[in-house]
């Protein structure tokens, strides 16, 4: 399996930190925040990987990540998304001519965790994979609508809802098959009136089709796209990682 991960777009909710560089090169505790995702693949056996970015400061990645080797990345490839406001699928739709036919690993580069996703990874055969989890503020993210004479079955997802129908979010972590080339071209950009190319439209395609299989992602996770979830993830990684400076300051974490 190979895997992409998604770096572009211009970060505006996190100006001014990214007047001078991408958002995923921005510090999470020790560590550039692309590592993370990065990190998340190697795990899980992936090491192939295509960074696609956007924005004036794209050319920062090559000094940061260079050819991946350090990371345990074997191939490393980098794909310039013209419209960094294009969306996350116009962005994926870059990756076509890498996956070759094949089905891929999909990341978004703002996305922490420390799950691990080497089974589903293995085990993917056809369709489309997501990973949701409970998060206390479903509104800002993708959030499926379950049928409530089966709990366990999605009928819908609904991108940024005001009155979230579960409190579930739709992570970044998806794995396609190849037919993800062909539902992004139905795309609209008024799908969910950000004029972009949404993934939770593509993600719908999957569901109409009966090919979308989603599992609860076990373990942390946050988008670190806001300053507070930028400000956690640092603080979640700082503890992980032992900091003895934490004891400085009063914090039940
Ligand atoms: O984090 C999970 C959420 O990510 C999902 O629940 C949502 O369904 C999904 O739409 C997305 O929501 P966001 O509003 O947080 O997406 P954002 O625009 O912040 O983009 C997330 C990442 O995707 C970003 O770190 C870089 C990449 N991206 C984004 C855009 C708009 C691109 O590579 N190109 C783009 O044009």
């Amino acid at each position: 399996m190979k895997g992409v991960i998604l770096a572009g777009g211009l970060a505006t909710r996190l100006y001014p930190l990214t007047f001078a560089t991408n958002k995923h090169l921005l510090p999470v505790y020790d560590k550039p925040m692309i590592y993370y995702p990065i990190q998340t693949l190697v795990k899980a056996g992936i090491t192939e990987i295509l960074v696609i970015t956007s924005g004036p400061h794209a050319g920062h990645f090559i000094s940061v990540l260079k050819n991946g080797k350090e990371f345990g990345v074997k191939h490393l490839e980098y794909a310039y998304q013209e419209n960094p406001k294009g969306g996350i699928a116009d962005a994926l739709a870059l990756s076509e001519d890498f996956a070759d036919g094949q089905p891929i690993t999909v990341i978004l580069g703002d996305n922490t965790t420390d799950a691990d996703i080497t089974k589903p990874v293995k085990n993917f055969k056809k369709g489309a994979i997501i990973f949701l989890k409970k998060v206390p503020d479903p509104k800002r993210f993708g959030v499926p609508k379950f049928d409530p004479k089966d709990h366990k079955k999605i009928i819908e997802i609904i991108e940024k809802p005001k009155n979230p129908p579960s409190n579930f979010a739709v992570t970044g972590l998806y794995i396609y098959d190849n037919q993800v080339f062909d539902f992004i071209k139905k795309c609209h950009p008024d799908f969910a009136g950000r004029n972009e190319l949404e993934i939770t439209e593509v993600n719908n395609f999957y569901l109409k089709k009966k090919q979308l299989q989603w599992a609860e992602l076990d373990g942390y996770w946050l988008d670190a796209g806001t300053f507070d979830t930028l400000f956690l993830a640092n603080l979640y990684w700082a503890k992980k990682n032992g900091s003895p400076d934490l004891k400085r300051i009063s914090l039940t974490l």
